[in-house]
């Protein structure tokens, strides 16, 4: 997979994707990702990328010319467009499946804003997808963009080195995690479940669906199947 990022700030990008798994999925060849700096695109004496909005109000907003020509000149480094993504908050909120749904891509474009917003024509322009990580307001981008990157990479084939992990994780099938345990078997007075020590594979693998289940009941309830459909006919 390649990944470009198109950011004001690429600095903000280089300690997260030099480190551990998404450092050595980059050195195995399992990802590239190039990073793009929106102000090397301005042509004026100020490097200027962003304006007042027109119509007044607070804030400034990221001006469509040298992100266009960021664009354009990102888009042609690699033969496949990919998808392209911007960060912010009105976008869909990012989950697992979103993740496995990029995971699968080619190429990625993700474009990381900074000030009150982007102009609106670079969403339409761009014909862009829009991704939120979450129901807050971040002073840019790149963080989720870090987040986007993160969960994605690790479901890469070969990522993290040993296959199964992304498979039993939290959310892969649509419940939290079970709990985990490893020594001492008596910590403070807490014990490991007598289950987990007892080498029955299928009484283990039964009883952590059924933590998963009991977890995801209280804590995300919300991630739990709606009621089956009931049946209108008479
Ligand atoms: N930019 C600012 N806030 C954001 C959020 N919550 N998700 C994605 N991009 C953002």
């Amino acid at each position: 997979m390649r990944i470009d990022i198109i950011t004001l700030f690429p600095e903000m990008f280089e300690s997260p994707l030099n480190h551990s798994i998404l450092k050595r999925a980059q050195d195995e060849g399992i990802v590239s990702i190039a990073l793009a700096n929106i102000r090397d695109f301005t042509t004026d004496k100020y490097h200027k990328v962003d304006d007042r909005p027109y119509g007044g109000g607070a804030g400034m907003v990221l001006m469509p010319v040298p992100l266009f020509d960021c664009f354009e000149h990102v888009e042609k480094l690699a033969p496949t467009r990919g998808r392209v993504i911007m960060l912010t908050p009105q976008g869909e909120p990012f989950r697992q499946a979103k993740a496995q749904e990029l995971a699968r891509e080619e190429r990625l474009i993700l474009i990381a804003g900074r000030y009150e917003g982007f102009d609106e024509r670079i969403r339409i322009g761009l014909n862009a997808e829009q991704i939120s990580i979450g129901d807050y307001v971040l002073n840019g981008g790149e963080l989720a963009a870090m987040v986007v990157i993160d969960a994605v990479v690790r479901l890469l084939p070969g990522a993290l080195g040993h296959e199964e992990s992304a498979q039993d994780e939290s959310f892969a099938e649509g419940l939290l995690e079970y709990p985990h345990y490893t020594r001492p078997e008596v910590f403070r007075g807490m014990r490991v479940p007598e289950i987990l020590l007892s080498g029955d594979h299928a009484k283990i693998a039964a009883w952590r669906r059924r933590q998963s289940l009991e977890r995801t009941k209280a804590w995300r309830p919300d991630l739990l199947p709606k009621d089956p459909p009931t049946d209108t006919r008479s």
